[in-house]
């Protein structure tokens, strides 16, 4: 897709189609009321005489409207015009693009991005605009024999500015937006491939393709040889029942001083997840493919960091692993010693995310990061607690929280802060070793959190639980999300003082 901006008044434009937005009921944007005067009425009338309501995500697709230069002209129901929020607002591009994709223009231009948006500056709107149109077109292809495609697919499509001085925020919106929109296509490529193919060699591979790209990128793979030697005895344990090797994937990106301490992004990356010999229930297992979101994810923003450019240091690990029941397999009852040193009484073999990001947060301490971030599609509890509207955010280090929620609210990209109190813990008490890798019914998501701020003593750390958020399940619907990319590249932008708004 090509994306440009351009600030002009409509009927100047000669395009495949220029899109404008109606409100709520029957009433007229700014812009839809200029094409209204030059076609004399045309566009009035037809809603005077219920054509279109103006509700949210209606359309309505004009052909050779009276004096106007463009080939059609699609109206768009924005709803109330007071009541156009931020989701909304993406819900109506996602509408318009798809509307557009079916129905023969190749090229549009559009002026949703000048609706007003209640504090949002055209920065926002075009940016948005952009991650939204390439969301919408994304789909997961390569391995049907027979690929479905739009006969004339939508190929370019201009964004207006109010203003002619907004052009280069405008064209900045565009280089983040897609920046942004790599990650998360990258992060929904390998998260959707399944597990037969994406394997941890797999996901190192992704690494490898990486450093390939970019000149900045550098990876390093820890496999079961160096884990042993490290002492990650975790880790491998819960390894042990898979015929594929564990793997653990090192990104380094160098885009600051040499000296300067690095930001962690830590990904669960269990490439399947059976439950081991806690077996899980058949019902959905296919879904546990997504149980690598985590890694996808950190995978994707390293990706948007190097495309973007940005002059800091990170360091992305993709813990990479495949929990299965096996003769060899670790099982309910092991004690397992981990890479820092402390016991843990396994209850139940499918509480293994934890078991393999203890010693993997253990890993990064040689980085004397400036802060770590793990991503794990960890509990189940998640999707209970905040559903699969919001990403659980947990930390115990404020400041970090902040700016992660920041970020979050800026990209669009929910997250909910949970707590993180010290109450929590006796529910991990074991009679036999330090402590156990199950803390019960009450509160999964949270004493999960608690298992891993055991190993996170020596850096400011913060953890994502996105169970309900890395993918959408069911029918043909079912597929990556891409998030949390665009909440960790939105932190890494603002960490990097880029220039955003206005
Ligand atoms: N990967 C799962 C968590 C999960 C389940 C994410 C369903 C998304 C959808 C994790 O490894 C797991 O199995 N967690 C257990 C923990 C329990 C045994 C303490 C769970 O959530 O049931
Ligand atoms: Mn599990
Ligand atoms: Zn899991």
């Amino acid at each position: 897709m090509e994306f440009s901006v351009k600030s002009g008044s409509p009927e100047k434009q000669r395009s495949a189609c220029i899109v404008v937005g109606v409100f709520e009921p029957r009433r007229l944007s700014a812009i839809a009321e200029q094409l209204d005067e030059i076609s004399e009425g045309y566009i009035s009338n037809l809603l005077r005489r219920g054509d279109l309501e103006g509700k949210s995500g209606q359309m309505l697709l004009l052909h050779h409207v009276p004096n106007i230069l463009s080939e059609r002209v699609l109206l768009v129901g924005c709803g109330k015009e007071r009541e156009l929020d931020e989701r909304q607002y993406r819900q109506i591009i996602s509408k318009t693009i798809n509307t557009l994709n079916e129905t023969g223009s190749m090229e549009a231009v559009c002026f949703l991005s000048e609706l007003h948006v209640k504090g949002r500056d055209t920065y926002w709107k075009v940016r948005q605009a952009v991650e939204a149109t390439q969301d919408c077109l994304y789909s997961f292809n390569s391995l049907k024999t027979r690929k479905e495609e739009p006969r004339r697919p939508l190929r370019k499509i201009v964004f207006n500015v109010p203003t002619r001085r907004e052009l280069p925020i405008g064209e900045r919106a565009i280089a983040h937006g897609l920046g942004v929109s790599e990650g998360i296509s990258t992060c929904k490529n390998v998260a959707n491939m399944p597990p037969n193919i994406c394997n941890p060699a797999y996901l190192a591979e992704q690494a490898k393709i990486l450093e390939n790209e970019y000149e900045k990128v550098s990876t390093h793979i820890v496999d079961e040889k160096e884990m042993e030697e490290l002492g990650m005895s975790s880790y491998l344990a819960v390894g042990r029942g898979s015929v594929n090797e564990s793997m653990m994937s090192v990104i380094n990106y160098q885009g600051g001083e040499a000296d300067q301490a690095p930001i962690v992004l830590v990904g669960k990356g269990l490439t399947f997840d059976s439950g081991g010999i806690s077996i899980k229930p058949g019902e959905g297992m296919d879904e546990m493919k997504y149980d690598m979101g985590g890694a996808a994810a950190v995978l994707g923003a390293m990706h948007s960091l190097a495309e973007l450019d940005l002059p800091i240091n990170v360091i992305g690990v993709l813990a990479g692993c495949e929990n299965m029941p096996d003769a060899n397999a670790y099982r309910p009852g092991d004690i397992l010693t981990t890479m820092s040193g402390q016991t843990v009484e396994v209850l139940n073999t499918d509480a293994e995310g934890r078991l393999v990001l203890c010693d993997a947060l253990t890993y990064v301490e040689r980085f004397e990061p400036e802060a770590v971030i793990d991503v794990a599609t960890l509990t189940g509890a998640c999707i209970v607690a905040l559903g699969k509207h919001a990403t659980g955010l947990m930390s115990s280090h404020n400041p970090l929280a902040h700016e992660l929620l920041n970020a979050s609210e800026q990209s669009g990209d929910r997250a909910w802060r949970l707590p993180l109190w010290d109450d929590y813990h006796e529910q991990l008490e074991s009679p036999f070793a330090d402590f156990t890798n199950l803390g019960g019914r009450a509160a999964g998501t949270i004493t999960a959190a608690c298992f891993l701020s055991k190993f996170t003593k020596k850096y400011n750390w913060a953890h994502l639980d996105i169970a309900g958020t890395a993918w959408r399940s069911g029918g043909k619907d079912k597929g990556s999300t891409g998030r949390p990319v665009n909440m960790l590249t939105q932190f890494l932008l603002n960490r990097s003082g880029a220039e955003q708004g206005e």
